[in-house]
């Protein structure tokens, strides 16, 4: 059968994704732009007409490690051509947005160099490839949002799924980057994300976690076109039929407002866990970050939200060795991770971003101080997490369902504070929340067994 004219040729197109959720949520949209142009989903790079390298820049060598995965991608391109082949190649992200001039410069193979906030655009820049001997780079921070240009039809993500609703940063901590690749902080519409988030629930979403870089600062217009703070478009979400767990991340602690906190303690749908970053325990240490709040200002506002919500598990990132950071400085940190008691956290070695105010900084930490540091506060927050999980054992609680385990007749869910939890159970469970007992913990997961035979939700 010959195809007719108005058909789109069948493309395979491949992405790599690395980096944070939103980078993955990126990459599903940007698969949703390319599929009008005939581009379907391969797991196999090597046949793939286009391939995406979606990057990360946020620490340790991001720009090395792009340009030894370009290596390789470079040979798959050159054996397609020797078959008289094409592959597009396009590094899209983080490192794009900071390296898109050296990126072109070390690795002239590359067609397409794009940032977080141009893939809009690719339909064009494709096209623009096709035509054009050398890189095609769409690094800018144009003035139009993308998410205004993005197509409605997104595939469906499965029963958890992502929804970016802010994106950048205007916080400016010594150490990142983000707010140099991602750029100033904006937020979408109330009405844009809640139609989304149906098309999800129609989807069979049940899980829905709204992403942003500091997903609280979220400030978009209401529904009632009037600025809304998160607290409400949570509450927003929580009336769609269908979505009946959800989540925010990444939370800062100045943008914990009450009525966020409020929303913890009036909204079921709303899970009992939150990831809310301190970086260090010393106010010394804060006020050189910039984080803008203190190590007592945390710890406050864990008291609210554990008032709010008795149940509410914590999750924190880390930096240790940042410049200037003194043992007395680290020893806050461990006094502080004992005084809240995480269920799960991230812990860093400072690593120098360029361009970042920290980065030039004097008072740089030697490495093995940086190895020691880092060592020894993650002994403390695996004990905690192994405490919490222990915890849970005995426990009857909710489990969401989302796939089919790797051994046969188990199925993976996932609790409320975010561990997957393995049983036995029949894979028409996928996509309900059942009630289980928990009745062993590993070190990353639960292990349970099924208590009602029917699906709770
Ligand atoms: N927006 C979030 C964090 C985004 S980056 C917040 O405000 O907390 C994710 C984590 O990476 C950060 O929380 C921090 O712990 C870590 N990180 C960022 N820059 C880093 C750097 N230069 N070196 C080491 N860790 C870093
Ligand atoms: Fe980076 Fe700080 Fe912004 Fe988080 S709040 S993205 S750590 S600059
Ligand atoms: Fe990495 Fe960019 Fe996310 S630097 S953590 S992919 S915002």
């Amino acid at each position: 059968m010959t195809a007719s004219p108005t058909s789109t040729p069948a493309r395979r197109l491949h992405v790599i994704t690395h980096g944070c959720q939103m980078n993955v949520y990126d990459s599903g949209r940007m698969a949703d732009v390319l599929a009008p142009l005939g581009y379907a989903p391969t797991a196999i790079p090597e046949e793939a007409d286009m391939v995406i390298l979606n990057t990360c820049h946020i620490r340790d060598r991001a720009a090395e490690k792009v340009f030894s995965e370009l290596g390789k991608l470079r040979v798959m391109k050159q054996a397609r051509e020797a078959r008289g082949e094409r592959m597009i190649l396009a590094v899209a992200g983080c490192v794009a947005q900071a390296e898109g001039a050296e990126i072109v410069a070390r690795a002239p193979f590359v067609d397409i160099v794009l940032g977080p906030q141009t893939y809009h655009r690719l339909p064009e820049m494709v096209a623009r490839a096709a035509r054009a001997g050398g890189a095609v780079i769409e690094t800018d921070f144009p003035a139009e949002q993308k998410f205004d240009f993005l197509p409605e039809a997104a595939a469906p993500q499965g029963v958890t799924a992502f929804l970016t609703v802010q994106e950048g940063c205007d916080k400016f901590c010594s150490f990142c980057v983000v707010p140099y690749t991602r750029g100033a902080e904006a937020s979408r519409p109330e009405a844009a994300i809640v139609a989304e988030a149906r098309r999800l629930a129609a989807q069979g979403t049940r899980e829905i976690t709204l992403l942003g870089q500091n997903v609280n600062a979220w400030h978009g217009a209401g529904a009632d076109g009037r600025p809304a703070t998160l607290g409400r478009l949570i509450r927003a979400i929580a009336t769609i039929p269908g979505i009946i767990r959800i989540r925010y991340t990444t939370s800062h602690p100045r943008d914990m407002d009450d009525a966020l906190i409020a929303a913890h303690a009036e909204i079921p749908a709303l899970m009992p866990f939150l990831h809310l970053p301190v970086q260090s325990g010393s106010d010394r240490m804060l006020a050189t970050m910039n984080r803008r709040h203190t190590a007592a200002e945390y710890l406050a506002t864990i008291a609210r939200l554990r008032e709010a919500r008795p149940d509410v598990a914590l999750s924190s990132d880390f930096i240790v060795g940042h410049p200037g950071e003194t043992e007395a400085d680290f020893e806050a940190t461990l006094d502080l991770v004992r005084a809240v008691g995480f269920a799960q956290a991230f812990s860093f070695k400072y690593s120098a971003r360029p361009g970042t105010p920290a980065a030039g900084a004097g008072q740089q930490v030697p490495e093995e101080v940086k190895d020691r540091r880092l060592h020894e506060l993650q002994a403390l927050l695996r004990a905690q997490t192994a405490r919490f999980n222990a915890g849970c054992v005995g426990l009857d609680i909710p489990v969401l369902v989302t796939h089919r385990g790797r051994h046969p007749g188990q199925i993976v869910g996932r609790a409320p504070w975010l561990q997957p939890v393995h049983l036995l159970g029949a894979t028409d469970l996928i996509g309900s929340e059942i009630r289980v007992r928990i009745l062993e913990a590993h070190t990353n997961s639960l292990a349970a067994t099924q208590i009602e035979e029917r699906a709770c939700a």
